[in-house]
């Protein structure tokens, strides 16, 4: 069977399965198989050995279970870092690239900035802004011990260590500051929307993604450990920006605004201590 072959075929599989992008995700899948990028699957006449095909194959059917192409690959790209991901973490989310592009934003100007993010999960804030930020200064907390491993397997891939810390522990963890910036994407769907979302959600990590009050919670943490003037930034779901940004005036933010992401929906709110 040639590679076409063995392509057309997996993107069948995933397409009876409802997998929402079946040739990109079969083309992930094989190139992973065969050890090079999915560019180069179309290069030469390469026919890939029986051995092959049967690892394909079993992916391809965990491909279409649902189970998130990024947890069968085992990483995931994020800014300028590629991150391991496990279902110990939630899968770093496009969106979540345009809140660190708030966060650079807002600490231009700042030398040596001493930023909080709340919720590391697998790092992915965090160590983003340590790599695009060389002085900048980072803690992340996490209440989940088991993400915190993901993120320190991050820290090292990265070449991290010592320009972020990972604390274990609730918001602010017993970390004073003060900080020039707080960022956090906490879980903000409502436990009663998950089981009707779509299925490869029940593979990540419930308490990364359910939860309600975890913008207002952050926040309020974050008005006790910011610099006057320094920035909150947070993710929000499709639809909760206007309501978040609301709450942020009322406690007393000042320069309260939204930002769309890159596909032009409001997702990140941020706000100003006074
Ligand atoms: C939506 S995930 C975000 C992960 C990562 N920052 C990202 O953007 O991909 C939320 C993370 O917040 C953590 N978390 C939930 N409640 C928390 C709290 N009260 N304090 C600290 N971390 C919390 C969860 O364990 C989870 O890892």
């Amino acid at each position: 069977m040639t590679v076409r072959e063995a392509l057309a075929e997996g993107a069948a599989s995933l397409e009876r399965a409802e997998c929402p992008s079946p040739e990109v995700d079969a083309e992930w899948l094989l190139a992973y198989v065969l050890g090079v990028r999915r560019s180069e699957l179309y290069t030469g006449e390469r026919e890939p050995a029986a051995a092959e095909l049967d690892r394909f194959g079993a992916l391809v059917s965990r491909r279409a279970m649902r189970e998130p192409l990024a947890y069968i690959l085992g990483e995931w790209g994020f800014r300028r870092l590629t991150l391991v991901v496990d279902p110990r973490v939630l899968i770093p989310r496009p969106e979540t690239e345009s809140v660190v592009e708030r966060c650079l934003e807002l600490l231009r100007g700042i030398e040596a900035p001493a930023v909080l993010d709340i919720g590391a999960g697998s790092g992915a804030i965090a160590l983003a802004l340590a790599d695009e930020r060389p002085d900048a200064r980072i803690v992340a907390t996490d209440v989940s011990s088991a993400a915190l491993e993901v993120a320190e397997e991050n820290r090292r891939r990265a070449s991290l260590n010592g320009r972020v810390r990972f604390v274990h522990g609730d918001l602010l963890a017993g970390e004073e500051g003060p900080f020039d910036l707080v960022v956090s994407n906490p879980p903000y769907v409502a436990p009663t929307e998950l089981d009707a979302l779509e299925p490869e959600l029940r593979y990540e990590p419930r308490e990364a993604l359910a939860g309600e009050g975890g913008h207002e919670a952050v926040a309020r943490a974050a008005l006790e450990t910011l610099v006057p003037g320094g920035a909150l930034v947070l993710e929000a779901g499709d639809g909760q920006a206007g309501d978040v940004a609301a709450h942020l005036r009322q406690i007393g933010f000042r320069e309260v605004r939204v930002s769309e992401d890159l596909a032009g929906r409001e997702r990140v709110v941020e706000g100003r201590r006074p």
